[in-house]
């Protein structure tokens, strides 16, 4: 039996650069651009008037809603979900006279993980596997792998099962331990909660994220 092949689907209003990619069964709707060198997996699904700078990768399964801004520099993981108007910010320190050189900088989105709506993404910061950033945060801190953060600025408050169920957890354990999910009976490792540096190398991708 030949497998089905997903249709790729791209709104009349799209703006989609030359260079850019799209994997196959993927949904760019109403009014999305995508930049040069963009990267968008399959199976994805982008809202209205979503924005996709220069050389960001986006792997598959990925859902974002409506006029969600992604910077150069970002590499969003697989079976990530990206609330409403999330942005994801690149420059610290801006100024209208210069760009900040990103084009050696990344920061990850983990596999699984979900972003609330209207969150800020300051820059310098990697998001862990299957964490969860509630609504209206703003990250100034890396999260940690199922880490469950929220607020302005976002504070670590518990731990998420990759079900999306909320462990409000005491913070005080050292080292790591083994959580085990009430709603869908999975377990899942969690690291004790230190405020971890700003600027660390990204383990997945090796590159260093100093300042251009
Ligand atoms: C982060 C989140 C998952 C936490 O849910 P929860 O575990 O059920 O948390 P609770 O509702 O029990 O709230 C616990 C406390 O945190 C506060 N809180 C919850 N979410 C918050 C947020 N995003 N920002 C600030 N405070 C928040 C609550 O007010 C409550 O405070 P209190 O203890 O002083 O009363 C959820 O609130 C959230 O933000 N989800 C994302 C929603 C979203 O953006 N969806 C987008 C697609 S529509
Ligand atoms: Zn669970």
């Amino acid at each position: 039996m030949t497998q089905e092949k997903l249709v790729t689907q791209i709104a009349a209003t799209a703006v989609v650069d030359a260079t850019a990619r799209i994997g196959e069964g993927s949904k760019i709707w109403n009014f999305v651009q995508l930049a040069a060198h963009s990267v968008i997996g399959s199976n994805c699904s982008l809202g209205k008037g979503v924005y996709i700078d220069r050389h960001v990768i986006i792997g598959n399964n990925v859902r974002m809603q409506n006029e969600v801004l992604v910077s150069t520099g970002f590499v969003i993981e697989d079976d990530v979900f990206i609330g409403p108007g999330v942005l994801f910010t690149n420059d610290k320190f801006p100024r209208s006279h210069r760009n900040r050189d990103v084009s050696n900088l990344r920061w990850v989105v983990g596999k699984g993980a979900t972003i609330g709506g209207n969150v800020t993404i300051m820059p310098d910061i990697n998001i862990g596997e299957y964490a969860m950033v509630g609504a209206g945060s703003v990250l100034t801190k890396d999260v940690p792998k199922h880490g469950a953060v929220w607020g302005v600025p976002a504070k670590l408050m518990g731990f998420v099962c990759y079900c999306g169920y909320v462990f409000k957890e005491n913070m005080s354990f050292k080292g790591e331990k083994t959580l085990k999910c009430g709603e869908c009976g999975k377990s899942f490792k969690v690291t004790a909660p230190e405020i971890k540096k700003k600027n660390a190398k990204s383990k997945y991708y090796n590159i260093t994220t100093q300042r251009g």
